[in-house]
């Protein structure tokens, strides 16, 4: 298989000074009560957006924000604490550009000064962005020279920054986040070195039917975690009580799991639980020694036993990829099998071992194992549309 990256230009490929360059950035951060709470996406931004500045290009940063879907959701969705942020970063004024589709860029760009960068309000704002209409587009082209898309996280939708004005742009490429991305995904879906686990977790099987399905050919082992393993379980006519199944998936599981053994590979399902009656308390907690859990009970988080089990696959492995957290792990007492998981990611470290986004990265934030982990994708479905084997826009759209 071919890189995903093959015919794509970088920015260190085009020559910026003096360019009027747009960057198109993922810097869709949570925020609460107007306060940046996770500055992840922003962090990852930084060093495409300094190359940009040292290397003397007129910088026009662009991110869409939430989903705002009426004028007074404006407020709520402004990039105005984005922009305070950069300029503390970066040590530069940040221009924030409230219309991006006015003469108002192409004015502040004629004299833009070197330790100053334009960065556009929430492209949202503006209806064209999610419709790919051309009224933006034709905005942005107007002063652009050289397009560059190091927005992993958006690049599955078609929108007009995404694949509007590339198509129109002919200097265009990605910034090194992109990069990153897409050689540490292509690690797990091109070429992965075996032995090769996956461990899937998360709420629901049906969300990940498409990865699974574009990864039984190249894993070695599947480690089945999260409320997903109660479907996979119940597949197998064990006991799950009060626990969240997916009953229009469990045919699905049944044959997943002969398809799996059929060819020779692993998948390992939990074989104890931390369980409760009531999944807003953790009154109750206990754990089971075996795999069945009793009426009225629920899992919320793989038991100790299991985090055994999956650790003796992990040892081995030379690739991992993880998607989808254990258990409940935004309740402390829940979070303990999430947590193992992510401190056997962190004990291995001559492999690859890489985080699907959303959930995941947040689990691992969480666990205080972040920085010992070969990868954290900032795409949370972004990710997933990729490890499915879907072409994402945003990448397509920079092909030459
Ligand atoms: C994300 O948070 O996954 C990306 O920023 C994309 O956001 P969206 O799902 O609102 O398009």
């Amino acid at each position: 298989m071919k890189s995903t990256l093959a015919g794509i230009r970088s920015i260190e490929d085009f020559e910026l000074k003096d360019q009027r360059v747009f960057l198109r950035l993922d810097l869709n951060v949570p925020l609460k009560n107007g306060s940046i709470t996770d500055t992840t996406r922003i962090d990852a931004a930084l060093p495409t957006i300094q190359y940009a500045l040292e290397h003397g290009a007129k910088l026009v940063v662009a991110s869409h924000l939430g989903r705002p879907e009426t004028k007074e959701d404006r407020a709520k969705y402004t990039l105005e604490p984005v922009a305070e942020k950069l300029q503390q970063l970066l040590n530069v004024e940040v221009i924030l550009v409230d219309e991006p589709e006015s003469e108002a860029p192409s004015a502040l760009l004629r004299s833009l000064k070197k330790n100053q960068m334009i960065l556009l309000e929430n492209l949202r704002f503006n209806e064209d962005e999610t419709a790919n209409g051309d009224g933006l587009t034709e905005a942005i082209c107007a002063y652009t020279d050289i397009y560059i898309n190091d927005a992993f996280g958006a690049s599955h939708r078609a929108h007009a920054s995404i694949v509007g004005v590339p198509a129109k742009i002919k200097q265009k490429g990605i910034g090194f986040l992109m990069k990153k991305e897409i050689e540490m995904l292509d690690k797990v879906m091109v070429s992965p070195e075996p032995p090769f686990v996956a461990i899937l977790g998360g709420a629901k099987v049906s969300d990940k039917i498409g990865v699974i399905e574009n990864m039984i050919d190249k894993v070695d082992a599947f480690l089945i975690g999260g409320a997903m393993a109660y479907t996979f379980l119940a597949a197998e006519k064990v006991q799950v009580g009060a626990s969240r199944v997916e009953k229009d998936k469990v045919k699905y599981a049944a044959d997943l799991l002969q398809r799996v053994k059929a060819r020779n590979k692993k998948i390992v399902l939990p074989v104890d639980h931390r369980i409760v009656s009531k999944v807003d308390s953790s009154a109750d907690l206990k754990t089971t020694d075996v795999p069945s859990i009793p009426d009225g009970w629920l899992g919320v988080d793989v038991g100790p036993k299991t985090v055994q089990l999956f650790n003796n696959e992990l040892k081995h492995a030379k690739t991992v990829f993880w998607n989808g957290p254990m258990g409940i792990f935004e309740t402390k007492a829940f979070a303990e099998g999430t947590f193992a998981v992510a401190k056997a990611l962190s004990e291995l470290p001559n492999s690859i071992t890489i985080v699907g986004g959303g959930d995941s990265a947040a689990a691992i934030n969480a666990s205080g194992y972040a920085d010992r982990v070969t990868h954290i994708s900032t795409g949370g479905g972004a990710s997933l549309e990729f490890l499915q084997g879907d072409k994402l826009p945003g990448i397509e759209a920079l092909r030459k």
